[in-house]
């Protein structure tokens, strides 16, 4: 395994595999890894001959009151993991590698509206500054396959969306989601849970069950069941962001004859503001 810091360096690199007739695999993370990302990487390891990982904890997609500075950079645990499992590159550049002109002035691609709901309604910008900074991952590493998990499935979405608008010739694929043995989403940000909210941070994905199954026992009353769950996000001691059941492929509000739904949610706890989701198929 190789730890490379520039994009030249690892253009050299995969340029050479390429000539190769190597099949080249991308999953971008921001670090701090755990089993959730080494599955990502396990998926792309199953159909490319060289996986690239890249670390880069990108500042453009934090907000100013965001956790950017906190974010915890565990390199030097990431890259055993990574070399434990036969990844090929790790991509860990420094910020003036990828933004050489600064970010004010950086250009952007922005994927409209989709951008702007559910998470980027709270935070504002920040899906443009993963899909700039994706676009120009998928630019640098020029990868056959990327994969992203459904953790973020609304970032997924976007990126889905932003290379078929694009007219890019990669193919993303969707890893599952995976969980801590209480139903929680493993994250980054699970370090900031605190000791006392632990046991109680998994209703997030309890109520996401439970309003699965209400809708797949019929229940299409999809105002009252958000608003009940943020009551249950409440009562838990949570503070709830969104809890929306949604058109799974454009993420508008579900109308009541679409078949495929993604139920989204967010919550803060003292230290962090975690998402979950789940997706259910209606019988036509
Ligand atoms: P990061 O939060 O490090 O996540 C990297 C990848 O791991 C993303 O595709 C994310 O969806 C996936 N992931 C994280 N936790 C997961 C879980 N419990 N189950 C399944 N997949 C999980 O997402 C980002 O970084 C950044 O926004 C990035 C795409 C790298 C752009 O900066």
């Amino acid at each position: 395994m190789q730890l490379l810091h520039h994009v030249q360096s690892l253009r050299h690199a995969l340029n050479a595999a390429r000539s190769e007739g190597k099949k080249i695999g991308l999953v971008p993370t921001m670090g701090n890894l755990h089993d959730a990302h080494l599955a990502l990487v396990k998926q792309a390891q199953a159909t490319c001959d060289v996986v690239v990982v890249s670390i880069f904890v990108n500042r453009l997609q934090f907000g100013l009151n965001e956790d950017w500075d906190k974010y915890p950079r565990t390199l030097e645990r990431d890259a055993q993991k990574l070399k434990a499992i036969g990844c090929d590159y790790i991509f860990c550049p420094e910020e003036n590698e990828i933004y050489p002109n600064g970010m004010d002035t950086q250009t952007r691609v922005i994927v409209p509206t989709m951008a702007n709901a559910l998470c980027g309604a709270s935070r504002p910008g920040h899906f443009d500054g993963v899909t700039t900074v994706v676009a120009k991952l998928f630019n640098i590493v020029e990868p056959d396959v990327a994969v992203f998990g459904l953790k973020d499935y609304q970032q997924l979405a976007i990126i889905r969306r932003m290379a078929e608008d694009l007219c890019l010739s990669l193919k993303i694929e969707a890893g599952s989601i995976v969980r801590e043995s209480d139903g929680l989403a493993m994250s980054s940000r699970n370090t900031f849970i605190t000791e006392q909210e632990r046991p109680r941070a998994n209703v997030l994905n309890k109520q996401l069950n439970a309003v699965k199954t209400a809708i797949e026992n019929g229940d299409m009353d999809f105002l009252a069941l958000q608003a009940a769950s943020q009551q249950v996000i409440s009562e838990a001691g949570f503070k709830p962001d969104y809890f929306s059941i949604c058109n799974s492929k454009t993420l508008d509000i579900a109308a009541q004859d679409d078949k495929h739904l993604t139920i989204l949610g967010a919550m803060y706890t003292q230290g962090a503001r975690l998402i979950d989701n789940i997706s259910l198929s209606l019988p036509q």
